[in-house]
């Protein structure tokens, strides 16, 4: 039968394609342009050569940007107030196009390299069978036939040359990346130890801060209903298609070193990680909706949706749960929360700060200047808040006395 694998031109994908065809499969091998730096080129050459049926690459960067990305900002989505969360962001849209070459290839299985410790075999798998409940899914690291083969790096390389798959001459990294158009991510290695400074030369989208521009950039983002629809840089660009926003909202926040972070989050199945993530683009824009939402949110409606709504939402990304029905749910609720969310936001990057300079909107009134004001008078007056004070101290007078008593010896 036929199998289609996540195929990435890398030494662990290169042995599985082999490994699956010496099985008795034959193997499609499938690769999404989600806006990683990669030579596609080189990946097709080198799955066809070793064996392989067909190698599809999908073009995912649009439907990435406009599906995730941008529900994402509009929802400030963030996973142990820390990790945008890169890379659980890619994975429905990809999994989504895998399973769409499988079955338009007739493919009855979909294979992956995921370790068995990670996050991505489940957000891949619990995916795949929401997409196509019947799909068989060949997870070569949890195979005991495969993983006491293949115990170490060493066992790789050796199967490898003995198939002439080519490995690249470049020594491998000490830790482990996952790159798309929102971030790169770094883990394992030299990382695993949670007090191990990254090097400098670790880092890869983003210059150093401390090397960063010694003079700022301004620019200003629109918002329409929570969602970037506009950026203008300080020259006057202007940009409105929404992966080109995106593309250049990345540029801009990697030249100034913005968007760096260093986390030990809790997987998933329940252990810790150490993980070092770059997220410029992703950075600015959320952190200019967030400003936005203080000048025309109202308050009630943010502490539900904060309460509610983001911690949910970025916890069924990080788990891999976007195709279930509460993640379908809990997406419904984003929109309705975000229809007075319009409005500019002007900002500056420097030295890796993102920096609010002003905001405005033109159809959201909920800041009057007037009322704010702390000259003015208007709409209550001052005896109102006596009796606004007084009704709430009631309950925390009670609160006062019953504490005063514990302490009286
Ligand atoms: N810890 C992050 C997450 O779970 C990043 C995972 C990176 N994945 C990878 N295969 N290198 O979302
Ligand atoms: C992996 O590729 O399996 C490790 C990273 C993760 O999924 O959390």
């Amino acid at each position: 039968g036929k199998v289609c694998l996540a195929y990435s031109g890398g030494l662990d994908t290169s042995v599985i394609l082999a490994w699956l065809l010496e099985q008795g499969y034959e193997v499609i091998a499938f690769l999404a342009n989600i806006g990683q730096e990669e030579d596609f080129e080189a990946a097709e050459k080198k799955a066809l050569a070793i064996g392989a049926t067909k190698f599809v690459v999908v073009d995912v960067r649009k439907e990435f940007v406009e599906k995730v990305c941008f529900p994402a900002i509009q929802a400030n989505a963030v996973y142990e107030n820390v990790y945008l969360l890169g890379t659980s962001l890619a994975r429905p849209v990809i999994a989504q196009a895998q399973i769409k070459v499988a079955e338009e290839n007739g493919c009855f299985a979909v294979s992956h390299g995921c370790t068995g410790k990670g996050n991505d075999q489940v957000r891949f798998e619990l995916s795949f069978y929401a997409l196509k409940p019947d799909v068989v899914v060949i997870a070569p690291w949890r195979d005991p036939e495969f993983f006491n083969r293949f115990a170490g790096r060493n066992d790789l390389l050796e199967y490898a040359s003995s198939k002439d798959i080519p490995v690249a001459q470049t020594k491998a990294k000490p830790w482990s990346t996952d790159e798309n158009l929102a971030h790169i991510s770094f883990e394992a290695g030299i990382l695993e130890n949670p007090d191990t400074t990254p090097p400098k030369d670790m880092w890869k989208l983003t210059v150093d801060p401390t090397d960063a521009p010694n003079t700022p950039e301004d620019f200003s983002v629109v918002f329409e209903q929570g969602l970037p629809v506009k950026l203008v840089l300080a020259g006057g660009k202007t940009i409105t298609d929404p992966v080109d926003l995106f593309l250049e909202a990345n540029a801009l926040a990697r030249r100034h070193g913005v968007g760096r972070i260093d986390i030990v989050e809790n997987r998933f199945i329940g252990i810790k990680s150490r993980g070092c993530y770059e997220t410029p683009g992703l950075t600015i824009l959320r952190s200019a909706h967030i400003d936005l939402e203080g000048l025309t949110l109202d308050r009630e409606v943010r502490a539900i949706r904060d309460q509610f709504v983001t911690p949910s939402y970025a916890k069924q990304l990080y788990n891999g749960m976007y195709f279930t029905p509460e993640c379908e749910y809990v997406r419904a609720m984003i929109p309705p929360s975000q229809k007075t969310v319009n409005g500019v936001v002007r900002a500056r990057v420097y030295k890796g700060n993102f920096i609010v300079l002003g905001r405005s909107s033109d159809t959201e009134k909920l800041y009057d200047e007037t009322e704010s004001s702390m000259d003015e008078l208007t709409g209550f007056s001052p005896e109102d808040t006596s009796g606004f004070i007084a009704v709430q101290s009631i309950r925390i007078k009670k609160y006062g006395e019953a504490a005063r008593e514990k302490n009286q010896p």
